[in-house]
């Protein structure tokens, strides 16, 4: 039996090793040179002028909602279908989030949806580049603009996404998060970059990361309040060295990505918004302008297919695949709190019962999509449409 094929690997070579030690013998573990270079080279790759690491996706987008002055009375409109951190960002700020059903294509917030459930009480938007595809920010920004919004980027899954307008996710101008945990496209183990608006943002967010110290980091001098959202400078080394071959690695994972369209495409799939889908529904294919970065690959599963069992029987096959994933109004904090019911959004539950991500990492050969598409196939007894 062959190995089993894993769901996600992240991509460390030599580079990583050999600069981890360097910090080690360096005995700055924190708040040292590398952080700072990350920051800088991180910024330069992204075309902006400044970011801000901290511990994790989350802790930025934390950040960045604490930033907009987003809190009690607050509503922000989101989309249901994401990771739960780009709704807890909201709640830990006892702002609200105002779900809106996604784009059946693109499987992002729907920018009719949100203009639609703009209220009195709106404050905000916090778009989300779900699966790496770039959400529709330039009309984000005209729904911002017209209603007087804040606009907070969930960029985690989309580092090197670009938009309708040929910008990177990122350096729109809005404040944007970046999350770097093991299966994402850049890792530092666990970790995150924010994109600040403007400067005085970027010293409140090096501040609110370091539990609200002066920016001289005087040893007992706190200025606010603040948090330990701090990265440390062996995940910032790490991340230094992602950076060097960032360009690689994302057309590594472009690489696969194409190979499972075509390979799954021959095999009767049909790419989102280009036919019926009820069968087999692969990612869609970027429009105009528009990049994915490709984060992961999952596929809609064709109606009615039993999705546990499909995961089940590729299991058996060695294939590791994951239902992705849940949509956040109906997960337990959110439909307690807000009274939450399956049926608000068709659009997004419908994708969410029926995504599944298959194996996704660089270096993943030919003949791993190959095993990965033939055990789908099997698994779903060749219904395909
Ligand atoms: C859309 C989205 N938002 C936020 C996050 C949070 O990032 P982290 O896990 O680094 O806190 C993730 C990461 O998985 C994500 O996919």
């Amino acid at each position: 039996m062959p190995e089993d094929i894993p769901l996600a690997r992240p991509d460390l070579g030599e580079r990583e090793e050999e600069v981890v030690l360097e910090v080690l013998r360096s005995g700055r573990l924190s708040l040292g040179p590398w952080l700072e270079r990350f920051e800088r080279e991180f910024a330069a790759w992204l075309g902006v002028s400044d970011a801000v690491a901290v511990s994790s996706g989350t802790a930025g987008l934390h950040l960045g909602v604490r930033a907009l002055g987003w809190g009690p009375g607050d509503e922000v409109i989101t989309s249901p279908f994401s990771f739960i951190a780009s709704a807890n960002c909201l709640t830990y700020e006892d702002a609200k989030p105002v779900f809106c059903d996604i784009d059946p294509v693109t499987l992002n917030l729907d920018a009719e949806a949100a203009r639609a459930a703009v209220g009195e009480r709106t404050a905000g938007l916090l778009p989300v580049d779900i699966l790496g595809y770039p959400a529709a920010a330039p009309a984000m920004a005209e729904i911002a603009s017209a209603f007087g919004l804040g606009i907070l980027q969930d960029a985690c899954e989309a580092l090197g996404a670009v938009d309708s307008e040929g910008v990177r996710v990122g350096a729109q101008g809005f404040t944007a998060t970046f999350a770097f945990y093991a299966n994402k496209q850049l890792t530092t183990g666990e970790g995150g970059m924010i994109v600040p608006a403007d400067a005085a943002a970027a010293s409140r967010f090096r501040s609110e990361r370091n539990q609200g110290r002066t920016p001289d980091m005087g040893w007992v001098d706190h200025e606010r309040l603040g948090f330990n959202y701090r990265l440390t400078d062996l995940q910032a080394a790490i991340g230094v060295a992602q950076l060097e071959r960032a360009d690689d690695l994302l057309a590594e994972r472009a690489r696969v990505a194409v190979a499972y369209t075509e390979r799954l495409g021959q095999a009767g799939g049909t790419v989102a918004g280009e036919g019926d889908d009820a069968g087999l529904v692969l990612p869609c294919a970027d429009r105009g302008s528009e990049r994915r970065s490709w984060f992961v690959y999952a596929v809609r599963l064709p109606r009615g297919a039993d999705r546990d069992a499909v995961v089940a029987d590729l299991s058996q096959r060695g294939v590791q695949a994951k239902a992705y994933m849940p949509c956040i109004h109906l997960l337990q904090p959110y439909r307690e709190r807000f009274a939450h019911r399956p049926g608000e959004f068709p659009v997004a539950e419908d994708a969410s019962d029926r995504l599944l991500a298959l194996p996704f990492f660089t270096g993943m050969t030919e003949g791993q999509v190959e095993r990965c598409c033939e055990a789908l196939e099997e698994a779903l007894q060749g219904d395909w449409t």
